[in-house]
């Protein structure tokens, strides 16, 4: 899957990026990821890409001209839907994440400021995603939350091919959150694991497991 990812801070993503499991993902060639600095489209001498918001009020808004030429040179190569990272937008779930998952492209927008002029979301926005009711600062973190959401449930990705099978919000758990997990040592701090995982008995360990999801 290829991600276009529109900033003006292009620099933001390249530590996550490059570790763990999306690093692995690009290596395999299950993902591409490429930033695309919206300023280097901006012809304002000074490659502005912010004005004051007409009616007056706090902050700037993200200018119409660098987004609208930015979006436009690479939709030439990218034929995804044009995605614009929200507090407005469609909540992140897991089903959202899945069905994201299918595509094989998309572009991603983060705003930043107060967000952007109204024309670019009536013009060139296909779909309006936020990854909850609080705002942040800018679209990056959405847009990194979004691309690993999306990069685990690509197939061949993670390891394990079922693992993100059996992850919270799946269908094999009921869209339920996850049973507790426990590791070596079996006593910590006075805390014993549980004695049914002991058992080796998978039936019973299974029927302990699906009991506790929550
Ligand atoms: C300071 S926010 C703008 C908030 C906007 N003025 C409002 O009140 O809804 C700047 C940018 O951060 C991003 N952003 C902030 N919170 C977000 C969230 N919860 N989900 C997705 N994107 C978010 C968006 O791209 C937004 O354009």
């Amino acid at each position: 899957m290829k991600f276009s990812i529109l900033t003006i801070f292009p620099n933001i993503f390249q530590s996550y990026f490059s570790e763990s499991i999306v690093k692995r993902a690009q290596e395999k060639k299950l993902l591409k990821l490429e930033m695309v600095d919206i300023r280097k489209f901006s012809k304002n001498k000074h490659h502005k890409v912010d004005d004051r918001p007409y009616g007056g009020g706090a902050g700037m808004v993200m200018t119409a001209q660098p987004l609208y030429d930015c979006i436009k040179s690479v939709k030439k190569k990218n034929k995804g839907p044009v995605i614009y990272l929200t507090p407005h937008g469609k909540t992140l779930t897991h089903t959202v994440a899945i069905k994201l998952s299918k595509l094989s492209e998309c572009i991603v927008l983060c705003g930043r400021y107060e967000g952007i002029d109204q024309r670019i979301r009536d013009l060139l926005i296909d779909e309006e995603i936020s990854i909850g009711k609080y705002v942040l600062t800018g679209g990056e973190l959405p847009a990194m939350v979004l691309v690993d959401a999306i990069t685990r449930l690509l197939p061949g990705v993670l390891g394990d091919e079922n693992s993100a099978e059996e992850d919270s919000f799946t269908k094999k758990l009921h869209g339920k959150k996850e049973y507790p997990h426990y590791t070596k040592p079996a006593v910590f701090k006075g805390l014993k694991v549980p004695d049914v995982l002991m058992s080796g008995h998978h039936k019973k360990i299974e029927e302990w497991r699906m009991s506790k999801l929550e």
